[in-house]
């Protein structure tokens, strides 16, 4: 089983643009997906984005004029990231997302951890310190926004099976197996060369976080949270902190 830090690095950093449907369409739907939350940006505002990714939300939101600090492990995506953002108000920090307070320069007003990052932390209490730190680092009156995927209810045969993307030259699917606190997601990519299709598997852990739970954290925490239903049927919660 790969550490999540090797599988980006050696499995889905190469073709995540790809897999995303490429960066102009993840970019178009990190702006949808911002308006959606209407978070009312103020000039001086900091927004932190972790497991930024290559930026389908950091990137969106410092062509609004907020300053983004995007968090994340994988140095190919933040290089992609960097190469992109040229000129926006936004910069980068290669590190593990629990290490977040360190880099701050100001609290942030928005705290956003989308597109399944949480899922990645090794623990259920490592998601509680996560939580704990926003908490206690974010803007009076600020917003932390997470989205997962709810994988609390295992699927069972056949679905277990997921057709992420595939075109001409390359296909990805993805195996899910699942035991009590986490799923193995064993990723199987094929590309083409000539005539020749190649196949390499990756294997990494995810948590299941079960929403609930988690919003009684956040709520004890001192955050109002709204739960909606965000980009491709994922939980996203939206809090408050009060
Ligand atoms: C599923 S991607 C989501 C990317 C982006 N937020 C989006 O919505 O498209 C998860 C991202 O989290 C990063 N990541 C996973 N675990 C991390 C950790 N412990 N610390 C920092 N980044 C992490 C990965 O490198 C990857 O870029």
């Amino acid at each position: 089983m790969a550490t999540v830090e090797a599988h980006y690095r050696d499995h889905l950093a190469p073709v995540y643009a790809w897999m995303a449907g490429g960066m102009d369409a993840a970019w178009g739907a990190g702006a949808a997906e911002l308006d959606e939350l209407a978070l009312a940006p103020r000039s001086g505002d900091l927004a932190l984005d972790l497991g930024a990714g290559f930026g389908m939300h950091a990137v969106p939101l410092a062509r609004r004029g907020v300053s983004v600090l995007a968090l994340d492990s994988s140095g190919q995506l933040l290089d992609a990231l960097e190469r992109s953002a040229a000129g926006l108000p936004l910069q980068t920090v290669r590190d593990d997302l629990l290490n977040f307070p360190r880099h701050l320069p100001q609290s942030p007003r928005f705290i956003l951890c989308m597109g399944d990052t949480i899922t990645h932390l090794p623990s259920a209490a490592s998601l509680e310190r996560l939580a704990v730190m926003a908490a206690s680092e974010i803007a009076p009156g600020g917003v932390f926004v997470i989205s997962f995927r709810d994988y609390s209810q295992a699927l069972v045969g056949d679905k277990r099976f997921i057709h992420v993307r595939g075109d001409s030259d390359r296909i990805l699917t993805c195996f899910l197996e699942y035991a009590p606190d986490v799923v193995s997601v064993h990723d199987m990519l094929y590309q083409r060369t000539g005539d020749a299709w190649e196949m390499t598997v990756s294997s990494y852990q995810k948590l299941r976080v079960r929403p609930d739970p988690l919003i009684d954290h956040l709520r004890s925490l001192g955050f109002s949270v709204e739960r909606q239903t965000g980009m491709r049927g994922m939980v996203r919660l939206v809090c408050t902190r009060l």
